[in-house]
Order: C-alpha cells, then sequence, then structure tokens
C-alpha cells in the first residue's frame, strides 16, 4: 500500500520556512494550513505565501484551506501552484462545481470533513474528488488530540473508495504521531498530515517512524 507522509509547515518556524521546507525532503507533499479566523478561530497566511512556497520548493503544496467561501478562494491557490487543494464540505456552497474548476486548473481536488461531519454528501459524489481528508481533531491549532472516534467515518470512506474501484487519497490530519497513525492506517487512510510530531524532533527521522509505523 501507497503511505504519504505530508508534514504541516504549521508546526515549522514561520521566520525561516525555506530552510523549515529543506528540513522535510523526504516528505512525499508538504501540507500548508490556510486559516482565515472565521471558518476557524485562528489566522495562518494566505495566497501570496503559497505563491512563494510553490517557487521555493520542489515538494509538491498540498494546501488545506480552513475558510469561508472556498467557491471564491480555492481556485486561486490551485493557480498558484498548489499540487493539491481541499477545502471543507461544511463551507462549500457548491463542492462538485469547486471540484471542478479545481482540477480543470490542474491541481487535485479535496474535500475535508469536520470530526462532527457525516460523510453521507460526499460518498455520493466520490469520483469528483481526488482525496477526502477526515480530521482528526478539531481544525484550527496544531498539537491537538487525535480523535479516535472519527474512525468509523474514515472506513466507511474508504470502503466506499474500494468498492467503487477509485483511486481517491485518504488523508487524515490532526494529532497523527507514532503512536497514532497505524490506527489511521488500519482504518484505510493512506494520506497522512503530521506538524508537531514532524517538527518536534529531527524531521528525516520522523518520517521515517511514521512511515515505519503506518506499513505495520
Ligand atoms: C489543524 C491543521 C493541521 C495541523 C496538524 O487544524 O489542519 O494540519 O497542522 O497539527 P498536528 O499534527 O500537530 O496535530
Ligand atoms: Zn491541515
Amino acid at each position: 500500500m501507497t503511505t504519504r507522509i505530508n508534514p504541516s509547515i504549521l508546526a515549522a518556524d514561520f521566520a525561516n520556512l525555506e530552510r523549515e521546507l529543506g528540513r522535510i525532503a523526504t516528505a512525499d507533499l508538504v501540507h500548508v494550513d490556510i486559516m482565515d479566523n472565521h471558518f476557524v478561530p485562528n489566522l495562518t497566511f494566505g495566497l501570496p505565501m503559497v505563491e512563494r512556497l510553490a517557487q521555493v520548493t520542489p515538494i509538491p503544496l498540498d494546501v488545506h484551506l480552513m475558510i469561508d467561501d472556498p467557491d471564491r478562494w480555492a481556485p486561486g491557490y490551485a493557480e498558484a501552484g498548489a499540487a493539491s487543494v481541499t477545502f471543507h464540505a461544511e463551507a462549500a456552497a457548491d463542492p462538485v462545481g469547486l471540484a471542478r474548476r479545481l482540477r480543470q486548473i490542474g491541481a487535485r481536488a479535496g474535500i475535508a470533513l469536520k470530526p462532527g461531519t457525516g460523510p453521507e454528501d460526499v460518498l455520493e459524489v466520490l469520483h469528483e474528488f481526488d482525496q477526502v481528508l477526515v480530521m482528526t481533531v478539531e481544525p484550527g491549532f496544531g498539537g491537538q488530540s487525535f480523535m479516535p472516534e472519527t474512525m468509523p467515518k474514515l472506513r466507511r470512506v474508504a470502503d466506499a473508495v474500494a468498492a467503487a474501484g477509485l483511486d481517491v487519497w485518504l488523508q487524515v490530519d490532526g494529532g497523527i504521531a507514532a503512536d497514532t497513525i497505524g490506527i489511521a492506517a488500519e482504518a484505510g487512510a493512506d494520506t497522512f498530515v503530521a506538524g508537531s510530531a514532524v517538527y518536534g524532533g529531527d524531521p528525516t527521522a520522523r518520517i521515517a517512524e511514521l512511515r515505519a509505523e503506518a506499513a505495520k
């Protein structure tokens, strides 16, 4: 099985982002958390930052939009060079239309579900997406504890993807570390976001450890 490890630069040193990207050369994608202080009670960075990051790193950008009105803003991130753009189901007015626009621009289209959001709507339109992100914490902050109660939902999405024979990546985000990644892998995840677990130590060693634990 393919395992993707996407370190989140939310846990990196914002004053030295180019250097921090250099420390995760063994990552599959780099996870970029965009927060607007409305959809979530925290503020990070926006489009100009993503444009520059895309210019300075060869690692593909996995943009996670925790913002209101993604219908308006998400295509700009695809145009800025993000390889993948994931918006929240709770915030989008027209998720399928937005996913089609993202794909048209050339990005992978992702849809994210908060812990309390059911998968039913997404299951009906799975083929419109390249990735489903099952949040394993309430979005907004790094360093929170993994919520195992989200695993039945992940399993449901994984089963539906397999039954339909689709190549939709299943991403988990929040509290992913050496002691939790196996639980998410077991439930069907193949793409793992980790912020504090990667940048809390030597990133190369931490990424290798996560890969090993996911494969167990
Ligand atoms: C949380 C963000 C996550 C965050 C994860 O809202 O979406 O991507 O960076 O951080 P950790 O891995 O520390 O839980
Ligand atoms: Zn995220």
